[in-house]
């Protein structure tokens, strides 16, 4: 059985509280639900992971290498920024999916660069929740 990791950066613990006009009212709990129900009926099993620290995202993809035959990420600030997490993305060898609920292209101009996302397979942005099944279909197939 395909196997993928699904990484959450930091404050999307917050999901369901935080900036629900933005993010949704779906907490991330409700949202890994969703995505193993729908991972399963492909026949693929997702585990989900969240960190707010940089080297806690950082550990865990590095462990993923040889357990996982992909991954989605929503790096969140860190998207912006995190040269650390782009170089592990990089160095792990997997293919990656970035997903982010928003439209990080319809907001403040400093959304709108990641410098993971040219390390990644592609990027989704702006679908909310459906970002995560989007990903899920595209390693199923
Ligand atoms: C986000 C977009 C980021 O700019 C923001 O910092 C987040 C969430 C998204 O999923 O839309 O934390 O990654």
């Amino acid at each position: 059985m395909k196997k993928i990791l699904c990484v959450n950066g930091p404050n999307l613990n917050m999901l369901g509280v935080r900036e629900t006009e933005i993010y949704g009212s779906m907490t991330l709990g409700d949202i890994e639900q969703m995505v193993v129900k729908e991972a399963a009926s492909l026949g693929v099993e997702v585990e989900f992971f969240q960190s707010n620290s940089e080297g806690g995202i950082i550990d865990r993809l590095q462990a993923a290498k040889g357990e996982y035959s992909a991954v989605i990420i929503n790096p969140g600030a860190y998207s912006h920024y995190s040269i650390a997490i782009r170089d592990t993305v990089k160095a792990i060898g997997l293919p990656a999916i970035e997903v982010h609920l928003s439209n990080i292209y319809a907001r403040e101009g400093f959304r709108s660069q990641s410098v993971i996302a040219p390390v990644c397979v592609g990027q989704i942005s702006g679908l909310g929740a459906q970002g995560y099944i989007l990903a899920i279909y595209a390693f199923a197939k």
